[in-house]
């Protein structure tokens, strides 16, 4: 039986962090959902494809994504840290609205998690991409903390951004990303919660591991 792990929560909850660190401990693959959405939403952004439209699968056909490894080639070459600056996270964010965007990317990510030992991470996971997975997990942690995370990374990475702009950020995507219609940000009904707020990365990592532990 293979061993999957969803892992889901609002931007800055230690998602990634957390995943990258149980899938390395465990030896096992990696899949960052939300670097897909990332690249498709800066590929739609460049194209200056109208979220409204009812279908964007004409702008889509262009695009090929491969899975590597735990990292992705577009269009054959690696994928560069164009798609971590807080604008990429924000075309992610409107574009992973729409029905075609996710259908695109649901379809593929299933594919990947399909009979592997795997640890995925987004904001779907536990809901749409693997419903029945052996173990789930729902990071939450407080807009300011989840900020203060996002900023110090993007400082450390040598970006120009002020805090008072990632909160408001952080605000306004926690809010596309849980009332959009298909696949909000939810948790889902068997996911067990961590607030992530007052615990060191490595009690968060203990905490999956035990429970991976008994399920897998
Ligand atoms: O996780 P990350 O912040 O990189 O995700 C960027 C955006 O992609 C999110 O704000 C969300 O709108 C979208 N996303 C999604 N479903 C996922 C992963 C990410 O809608 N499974």
């Amino acid at each position: 039986m293979a061993c999957r792990i969803a892992i889901d929560g609002p931007a800055g909850s230690g998602k990634t962090t957390v995943a990258r660190l149980v899938a390395q401990k465990l030896g096992i693959h990696y899949l960052d959902t939300g670097a897909m959405y990332r690249i498709v939403g800066l590929h739609l952004y460049r194209k200056g494809a109208d979220v409204k439209s009812e279908s964007l699968r004409d702008y889509l056909t262009d695009l090929k994504i491969e899975y590597v490894d735990g990292t992705f080639m577009v269009n054959g070459s690696p994928v560069g840290d164009e798609i971590r600056t807080p604008e990429a996270g924000m075309y992610a964010s409107i574009y992973a609205t729409h029905p075609d965007v996710r259908a695109f990317l649901t379809n593929m990510q299933k594919e990947i998690c399909k009979n592997r030992d795997i640890v995925a991470e987004g904001r779907d996971i536990g809901t749409v991409v693997i419903p029945d997975a052996e173990v789930k997990i729902f990071l939450v942690a407080s807009p300011e903390v989840r900020a203060k995370r996002r900023y110090l990374e993007l400082i450390a990475k040598g970006y120009d951004v002020q805090y008072e702009g990632i909160l408001r950020e952080i605000i306004e995507r926690d809010e596309n990303d849980s009332s959009r219609g298909i696949a909000p940000l939810t948790k889902a009904p068997d996911a067990v919660e961590i607030d992530t707020s007052d615990l060191s990365v490595e009690e968060v990592v203990d905490r999956i591991l035990e429970l991976v532990h008994l399920r897998c």
